[in-house]
Formats: C-alpha cells, sequence, structure tokens
C-alpha cells in the first residue's frame, strides 16, 4: 500500500468509529442520560465522547501535524489519570452539544491535515501511519466501553438489536491437544500494534489441551448448580474474599424467577441461552468454574499458540485463520448486540481447531499483565506500562463489542481481576 492509499484507508477508518460513537451518545439518550453518571466504573457518555476528541487532538494535531491547542484549558478534565472516573460526573464537562461540536472541529482538521503529514519510516511515532491507527484503535476501545456503560445502565432500552442473520453452530470436539515446543509469542512488524504487543520472542510450551469452544451459560449454570458459588474449595483466597465481600451468586446482570434464570442485556430481560458463551464472569468466577471442571485458565502464552501459531509452516499467523481479516469468521465489530452460540464460525478456527478466540467474549486468561522481554514504553508510558504488575489480568481475543482494528492475534487488553462490566467469558486448558 503506497502513503496516499494508507491515507485513504485512515481517513476510512477514522469516519468509521466517529459514526459509531455517535451513534452511541446522540438520539439514543438525552442529554440528561448523556451527562449521568450510571457507575462508579464508568464515565458519564459525553466523558468518552469529548475524551476521544481530546486525545486525537494530542497525537494528531498537535504531535503529529504541529498545531497549536484548540481549547487548551480542556486537557485537565479529559486527562484520565487527573480525574478518576467516578469523580468525572462533578467537573465542568462540556454539555453534549459543546462535546459534539469540539470533536467535529478536531476531526475536520485531522482530514484537512492528512494530505500534508509525512509519513516517515525512521520515526515509529508516524512510520505505517502508527498514531492514526493509535487514535482508530482508541476510539474503538472508548465505544466499547461505552456499551459497558449502555449494559450498566437502568431503564428503557435504548439500543435495538440489528436485524442479523442468526449464527450457525457446528458441533466440535470438546477440546484438542496443543502439542509441546516453541511458538513465536507478539509482534515486531505489524505497524499498529501496540507496545505491548511487542517485540516478537519466541516462548517454549509443554503440551496441552485447550477447549475448542468458550465456556457457556449452561456449563456455568452446572458448576451454580452444583454448589459451585457455596464451596470454599474451588475458590483462590482473593477469589473467596471477592464472593464474599460481593455476594455474587451468579454472572452479572443474571436473575432467577420461577426456577428459571433470565439476564438484562441492554434493558431487555431475556431467559438465558444455555448455547452462548458467559459474558459478565470476573477473573475470580472463572478461575472457581476452571477448578471445579478439573481444569484451568490458560497462560496468556497458551492462549496465544493457540490461537496464532500455524505447526505446518512454523510460523505465526495475525489471526487464527490466517493473515487477512474476514467478517464472515468471526464476530467482531458490534454487528450483534451478543456473543455468538458456542460452535459458531468454524471456519474462523485455528490451525489447532481452536474456534471463537477472536470476537465473542473477551477471555480471561490466567497471566498478569507484563512487557515482553525488551518492552519499551511507547508512545506513552500511561497506555501499557503503568498497568503492568500482579494487579491485572490480561484479556486476549475480543468481544462482540470490539472492532476489528482492535483486534488481532497479539492484541492483549487487561482488567482487574474483580470486574464484570466488560463484555469478558473465558475457555478452559488442562495438562496432558
Ligand atoms: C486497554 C481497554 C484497558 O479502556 O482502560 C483507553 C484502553 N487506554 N484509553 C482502557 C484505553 C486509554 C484501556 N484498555
Ligand atoms: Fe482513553
Amino acid at each position: 500500500m503506497d502513503e496516499d492509499e494508507l491515507k485513504e484507508l485512515i481517513a476510512r477508518e477514522l469516519t468509521a468509529v466517529r459514526g459509531r460513537s455517535l451513534a452511541l451518545t446522540t438520539d439514543v439518550l438525552d442529554d440528561g442520560e448523556l451527562t449521568a453518571q450510571v457507575s462508579p466504573l464508568m464515565s458519564p457518555l459525553v466523558w468518552d465522547l469529548a475524551h476521544v476528541g481530546n486525545y486525537e487532538e494530542l497525537w494528531l494535531l498537535r504531535a503529529a501535524a504541529g498545531a497549536e491547542p484548540l481549547r487548551p484549558e480542556i486537557d485537565g478534565l479529559y486527562d484520565a489519570f487527573e480525574h478518576p472516573r467516578a469523580t468525572r460526573p462533578s467537573l465542568p464537562l462540556l454539555a453534549p452539544r459543546e462535546a459534539r461540536a469540539y470533536v467535529g472541529s478536531v476531526r475536520s482538521r485531522v482530514l484537512d491535515s492528512l494530505s500534508s503529514v509525512r509519513f516517515v519510516p525512521e520515526d515509529p511515532l508516524t512510520a505505517g501511519g502508527f498514531v492514526y491507527g493509535m487514535v482508530v484503535q482508541h476510539e474503538h476501545q472508548h465505544d466499547e466501553t461505552m456499551l459497558a456503560t449502555h449494559q450498566l445502565r437502568p431503564g428503557a432500552p435504548a439500543l435495538l438489536d440489528p436485524d442479523v442473520p442468526a449464527d450457525r453452530p457446528e458441533p466440535a470436539p470438546a477440546e484438542v491437544l496443543v502439542a509441546a515446543g516453541p511458538f513465536t509469542m507478539g509482534t515486531s512488524d505489524d505497524p499498529w500494534a501496540y507496545d505491548n504487543e511487542r517485540p516478537a520472542h519466541t516462548v517454549d510450551l509443554p503440551a496441552y489441551f485447550m477447549d475448542t469452544v468458550p465456556v457457556t451459560n449452561g456449563a456455568y449454570l452446572a458448576f451454580m448448580e452444583a454448589g459451585g458459588y457455596d464451596h470454599d474449595r474451588w475458590w483462590s483466597a482473593a477469589g473467596r474474599q471477592w464472593l464474599h465481600s460481593s455476594g455474587s451468586r451468579a454472572p452479572g446482570f443474571w436473575s432467577s424467577e420461577g426456577g428459571q434464570w433470565l439476564r438484562r442485556r441492554f434493558g431487555r430481560v431475556e431467559p438465558v441461552p444455555p448455547d452462548e458463551p458467559v459474558q459478565h464472569v470476573c477473573w475470580y468466577e472463572a478461575d472457581a468454574y476452571a477448578r471445579w471442571a478439573g481444569k484451568r485458565l490458560p497462560t496468556e502464552a497458551e492462549w496465544e499458540k493457540a490461537a496464532r501459531w500455524d505447526p505446518a509452516a512454523q510460523r505465526s499467523r495475525r489471526y487464527p485463520w490466517g493473515e487477512a481479516y474476514d467478517p464472515g469468521l468471526a464476530n467482531l465489530g458490534q454487528r450483534r448486540l451478543r456473543p455468538s452460540p458456542a460452535g459458531s464460525h468454524p471456519a474462523g478456527a485455528s490451525a489447532y481447531g481452536v474456534r471463537q478466540l477472536v470476537g465473542d467474549v473477551w477471555e480471561w486468561t490466567s497471566s498478569d499483565f507484563d512487557g515482553y522481554p525488551g518492552f519499551t514504553s511507547f508512545p506513552y508510558k500511561e497506555y501499557s506500562e503503568v498497568f503492568f504488575g500482579p494487579g491485572h489480568k490480561v484479556l486476549r481475543g475480543g468481544s462482540w463489542a470490539t472492532d476489528p482494528s482492535a483486534s488481532r492475534g497479539t492484541f492483549r487488553n487487561w482488567d482487574l481481576p474483580i470486574r464484570r462490566q466488560i463484555f469478558a467469558g473465558f475457555r478452559c486448558v488442562r495438562d496432558v
């Protein structure tokens, strides 16, 4: 792709993600709901909207194009580290109309400056359009966060299920063997990869069996019915603490009525579908289920080897199925407001025959979030590095709400092990 084609692609991606951000914040909710806080875990939606515009201004106008600040007085309001989420509603935030005007004026300046910005191969910020890819992915990540806010809000439904054809799951073996041996983890040449995905390095793993599909609601219900939440033996020490302080007895958004399990999904209450991957479980619940099942959560390396390694070609792929994104092979990009049933997308399986690794639900791994050997923070340490350490667990694969631009076999997400508002589930592995 030459530079002009790359710039056309960037302009299309920027336009597409803005359409998504506006669809989550305009017309669907009134100004009161946009400025309210539905949970101390989340920002008011209007904060997310202005924050993505401010981030875009900092990186694409000031850093990449050398422009003067448009509204320097608002920078502090939208700095995620200056104000914790719980305090954001009390800030003098831009009102919804002002926020839309601000993000619009940033965007029109970005598109104007795009033709004159040079992508310099020796400059890691602009090489391959990196900083533009970073801004596209950032906005999509906030859109997924805004969907979590939509899911948490009480009241009448605001988002409607799109009318898309049903997936056709096909039977799969329960698990597959991933033979012992080395594979290439991470990437050194994906132009829009984040610092935490770099550099590519070899990891040698013993053999393991991996589940071909994520754990379903039905399987999770069996754990609940076997007294999973009642027996301390399945829970780690920290998990027991979470269990007793939260009082949780089921995944987030579930309720039981007349002996039937229901869930609230974007304001509608419906029976829990048994064949869908479980969502809204925290790391402690995933860890307890795996122990009950006689299995364990995969390490991050085990997840990535099963997803990317092609043993015949002796190389790692970008996606489980190959190098190129194909919308028919994974449930990504908010085409639905839910995961696809377990066993869907058989043609999107990895070389080992593992399905639904990318899309559907984020998958908890047993690993703490840390830098790979040779990690260097770029272009700022507040994206990844400040979160390294034992506090955060890695999630892999992306959910139905993740955009394809922010999903690939190397992409790493992370969160605290107590969190349930994200669109996360898990799958299990076991030793050979
Ligand atoms: C990578 C999803 C954990 O939302 O906290 C957004 C992404 N970083 N703005 C987050 C992010 C800065 C990040 N996660
Ligand atoms: Fe952000």
